[in-house]
């Protein structure tokens, strides 16, 4: 095994908590911006949806939404993250990293830092603002696996010694 620090049972504990009723689950069919990435490597795939607001004339985070094709840890991360962004700018949601976008989780052990990352760049790619958000559709993550790619999604590559 290539990883010295192994996962913990309190991060599972944690993880397990947040999946038992993962939050912001699902399309958002008013989101003014939505980012769909796909790890190459594993496979999974994540997209989020977002939608602004002003609060004291700034451009702030109203609400975060995700669906995933993948593990259980980038979902956990990504129910995590979609509550912390609430009331963020833009330019603080794009600063945080995936250690911290993990919130409650903690930090996450090194062989699951390429889930965090695969959240943060979803969220990346929802500020780049690059994806038009659709329209009300049926469309999944899922469908959208099994159907010609008509979206752009990012691939993205793991960094060395992150593989499983
Ligand atoms: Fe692929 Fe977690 S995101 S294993």
């Amino acid at each position: 095994m290539r990883y010295n620090i192994p996962v913990t049972e309190e991060f599972e504990d944690r993880a397990r908590e947040a999946l038992a009723q993962p939050k912001n689950v699902g399309e958002m069919n008013d989101a003014d911006s939505v980012g769909t990435v796909g790890s190459p490597d594993c496979g999974d795939m994540l997209r989020m949806w977002l939608k602004f607001t002003e609060k004291d004339g700034k451009k702030v985070i109203d609400r975060a939404s995700f669906q995933a094709f993948g593990c259980q840890t980038a979902i956990a991360v990504a129910s995590m993250a979609t509550e912390l962004l609430k009331g963020k700018t833009p330019e603080e949601a794009r600063d945080l990293k995936p250690d911290e976008l993990s919130g409650e989780l903690g930090p996450l052990p090194p062989m699951k830092i390429h889930c965090g990352q695969l959240v943060e760049q979803a969220l990346k790619s929802a500020l780049d603002g690059k994806d038009a958000p659709q329209k009300k559709t049926t469309e999944t993550l899922a469908r959208k696996l099994h159907s010609a790619p008509s979206q752009k999604i990012k691939i993205i590559p793991l960094e060395d010694g992150e593989d499983n």
